[in-house]
């Protein structure tokens, strides 16, 4: 891979829009001095494994795959440990197996972390007692520490970014490769989950069901010895790819291929607040080969997605395209119908996957901000089915999450309420789904992915 990207010089280009949610950096020297300092650093991710990540992609968009994108809403400096990065790890993994299972589809992996550390905000100011300072950025822009010092822009946090990805990443190829990823173990994980859940019974049936599975293909000699799929598995990674000056930095061209990757991540995507078609972010990511997101809330219409989309995959690439939608559990069966028919009657091929956390955050009455289980898992149903009257293939899901025990949304089996939000409330930015939750999450979900196989059998026969 060739670490110069002056031949193509319009890696650039999005410099000349207009551009939202960035920080205004103070020391302009120094700012391209680190930006010229990542421009040599090696890549986070390699071309082909991103070629990878497309390809399993364009089978999810042809319903013989599933999509698993989860992770933290923003990673953080001062939290970054490796029990932090296995938990989370293993509970991607817990969910894929029982998702796995339920849809009868491989599923793809994909990490939200090794750099998902700059955040949109919906005011640029952060009032506190009478108090007003810019807003928290993220990690990788200014410190989330309430003083006007430390909420200045800081392009060496770039590097710091960089460095702490480079570890992530390195844990994670690790674990995929070295034996936390086994099967066994992982289903193992699930049954102690199972049993210690209050919703005991309800998972009880389907998790034995799986050990059974796996009994049975031990005894035909598919064991973690003999078939490295059982002891192996491929993870990649993802993260909104808001602070430009880092995006185009990390952007190298392939040497095989003269094409241009951003080697930040295998998959990057664009928020719901920059997604402006005229704009800075749909312009870099119009540049780079990578599959992409874009998240999509409940006031797009159906012209300005169908402009999006040719925007963003002209030639109709399968796999290039993800449209991540965000409606909120009261909108989705109102919006999203539209939307799916417009991107059907236009043949455009994209992997539809729900994201039920950003439509759904409220303020409990305890001031926190939070998100219902309940909401969220309306939002899900609702996504697997209204694809299925669609006729239109539910291609994945995308939570925001932790391995960690913490208390940030409420509901679940362990029936976390408002006053409980204070006991473990660790986010730096939105509440998300502790490890209890989202694997509960997978097995109730588990019921319309099997309908969603069952709807596209149907459709094919
Ligand atoms: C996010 O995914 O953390 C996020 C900010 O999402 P959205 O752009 O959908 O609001
Ligand atoms: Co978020």
């Amino acid at each position: 891979m060739d670490a110069t990207i002056n031949s193509h010089s319009s890696v650039s280009s999005w410099r000349d829009f207009p551009i939202k949610q960035q920080p205004t950096y103070p020391d302009q020297d120094r700012l391209i001095q680190v930006e010229q300092k990542l421009q040599g650093f090696p890549p986070l991710v390699f071309a082909q494994e991103i070629r990878d990540l497309k390809k399993n992609l364009a089978e999810v968009s042809a319903g013989r795959g599933f999509l698993l994108q989860a992770g933290d809403c923003a990673e953080s400096f001062a939290e970054f440990k490796a029990k932090k990065i296995r938990d989370t790890f293993k509970v991607l993994l817990q969910m894929a197996i029982i998702l796995t299972f339920a849809g009868r589809k491989p599923v793809t992996k994909l990490a939200r972390t090794a750099g998902q550390f700059a955040k949109p905000r919906s005011s640029d100011q952060e009032v506190v007692d009478g108090i007003s300072l810019a807003s928290y950025r993220g990690d990788i822009i200014n410190s989330v520490e309430f003083n006007s010092a430390a909420r200045i822009p800081d392009p060496e946090r770039m590097l710091q970014a960089y460095h702490q990805s480079a570890a992530t990443l390195n844990l994670l190829r690790a674990f995929a490769q070295g034996g936390l990823a086994d099967l066994h173990q992982v289903h193992r994980w699930n049954m102690s989950f199972v049993e210690a859940s209050p919703a005991r019974d309800r998972y009880l049936e389907m998790s034995e069901r799986i050990e059974d599975a796996l009994g049975f293909m031990e005894v035909c000699g598919i064991t973690s010895q003999t078939a490295p799929s059982i002891r192996e598995t491929q993870i990649f990674t993802s993260h909104e790819a808001l602070l430009l000056n880092y995006e185009e930095a990390l952007s190298r061209i392939d040497s095989f291929t003269d094409k241009r990757y951003n080697c930040s991540a295998h998959f990057v995507w664009i928020g719901e607040r920059t997604r402006q078609i005229d704009h800075a972010h749909v312009e870099f990511f119009k540049q780079i080969e990578n599959p992409i997101g874009v998240k999509i809330g409940p006031g797009i219409d159906k012209d300005e997605l169908i402009g999006l989309i040719d925007a963003l995959n002209p030639d109709n690439q399968a796999g290039r395209l993800t449209l991540i939608t965000r409606m909120g559990a009261d909108k989705l069966a109102e919006t999203l119908p539209v939307l799916i028919r417009a991107v059907k009657s236009e043949g455009r091929n994209v992997v539809w996957s729900c994201d039920p956390m950003h439509g759904n955050t409220v303020k409990a009455s305890s001031g926190y901000k939070t998100r219902q289980f309940d909401d969220i898992m309306r939002e899900l149903r609702q996504f697997f089915s209204v694809h299925q009257a669609e006729g239109s293939y539910p291609g994945g899901i995308h939570l925001e999450m932790t391995g960690e025990h913490v208390t940030e949304c409420t509901g679940g089996a362990y029936q976390i309420t408002d006053s409980d939000l204070g006991s473990r409330y660790l986010t730096q930015c939105d509440p998300r789904l502790n490890a209890d939750q989202v694997l509960e999450l997978a097995y109730l979900i588990a019921d319309s992915l099997k309908a969603t196989k069952v709807g596209l059998e149907s459709r094919i026969n």
